[in-house]
């Protein structure tokens, strides 16, 4: 039988939500006799013998009045958080949320830090995941440090610097705790596809004059990168940079707008304008849709169980087969190869049989 992931949480947003509603979803899918392999939306079944509703929340950390000090199930379900509810019944996890770091405690002298380690040992987590807003730095270097002194594989969903710290890496990497980050590719956002259309376009001979990808939605992140957008358009342009496209004519704007009735929903504008036989024009305009936080959890998933699996077999650090699912990886994409990818898969993967 699996031993399931004990998971801790800093930032009870969206999602957490898809995450937590998504995790139902495939049991309940399970309890119907659907196949882990028939399952809809998901890339791999399994990794380190890990399903992905093997998930158990054991702890989490918020700072909003709404999520601190409540139970998780009703934390996780409050305002401002908008994915919608999905028709599944869904576990009552009566475990407290803790009140988080603020900039004022974020020192591994403080009590909160004390208090924060404690709850992640006690917790018995494996993993942390870390998903607070965008362009909190202190933020996502507190709770990285929290994790190291407790032992507790860390995930960073944000473009925020952990695992391209190199100086954190090798803290990780000397105590045997996976460290996993930065910065999640969402399962089909509009990085990938702005990526493998400005591919497509090299690979084709087309000579690339400009392009520009406008993200717009309704959930507190658009919100947010309206005004701290600065990392995540950084990480952006890495992940269109990762095959070797110059991004030197493209511009990406993270929130060209915060539409509140759009709720989870993000709406993606790409243009791209090119030249080909004899400087003739080439252009695209194309619009993505989709359900933004469903693209962050069914990803999530993923990361989760790489960071547990290596946890469980003692490799700290940073997991290659976490690459493809980041847009920003420790020491950056050309580095890994697919057969460095898939041979990491493989030593997950073998130590669950
Ligand atoms: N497709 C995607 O949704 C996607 C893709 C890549 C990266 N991300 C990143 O994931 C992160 C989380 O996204 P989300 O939509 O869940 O955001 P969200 O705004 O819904 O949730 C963030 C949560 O963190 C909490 N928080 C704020 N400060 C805190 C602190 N000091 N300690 C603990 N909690 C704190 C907030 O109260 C909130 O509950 C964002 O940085 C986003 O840019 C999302």
């Amino acid at each position: 039988m699996t031993t399931r992931l004990r998971l801790a949480v800093a930032g009870v947003g969206n999602n957490i939500s898809a995450l937590y509603q998504g995790a139902s979803y495939y049991e309940k899918l399970a309890s119907q006799g659907v196949k882990e392999t028939d399952f809809v939306g998901i890339t791999r079944p399994r990794i380190g013998g890990l399903g992905v509703s093997d998930i158990e929340f054991v702890a989490a950390f918020d700072i909003h009045p709404n999520k601190a000090g409540k139970p998780f199930s009703q934390a996780v379900l409050a305002e401002p958080n908008n994915y919608p509810l999905l028709d599944v019944s869904l576990p009552t996890v009566d475990f407290i949320v803790l009140e988080g770091f603020t900039q004022q405690n974020s020192n591994s002298t403080s009590a909160k830090f004390k208090e924060i380690v404690s709850r992640l040992r006690e917790s018995n987590a494996e993993v942390l995941l870390y998903s607070l807003p965008t362009g909190l730095q202190w933020a996502v270097d507190i709770y990285a440090r929290a994790a190291l002194e407790a032992g507790v594989a860390f995930v960073n969903a944000t473009p925020d610097i952990a695992a391209r710290s190199p100086e954190l890496l090798a803290k990780f990497e000397k105590n045997n705790v996976p460290l996993i980050g930065d910065d999640l590719a969402s399962h089909f956002g509009t990085s990938i596809v702005h990526r493998e259309l400005l591919g497509l376009l090299s690979e084709r001979g087309i000579t690339l004059s400009s392009s520009y990808q406008l993200n717009f939605g309704g959930n507190e992140d658009f919100r947010n990168l309206r005004d701290h957008g600065a990392s995540k358009r950084e990480s952006k342009i890495n992940a269109l940079t990762q095959d070797g496209v110059d991004t030197s004519n493209v511009e990406v704007i993270p929130s060209a707008g915060f539409i509140s009735h759009l709720k989870d929903n993000k709406v993606a504008i790409l243009n791209i304008e090119g030249q080909g036989w004899a400087g003739t024009p080439v252009s695209v305009d194309l619009k993505l849709k989709v359900q933004d936080s469903s693209n962050a959890a069914g990803v999530i998933i993923d990361l989760i169980r790489i960071a547990a699996a290596a946890r469980r077999i003692g490799l700290g650090g940073f997991s290659a087969a976490a690459t493809r699912r980041l847009k920003s990886p420790a020491g950056g994409h050309p580095k890994y190869t697919p057969e460095i990818i898939a041979k990491s898969f493989s030593q997950l993967d073998a130590s669950a049989n």
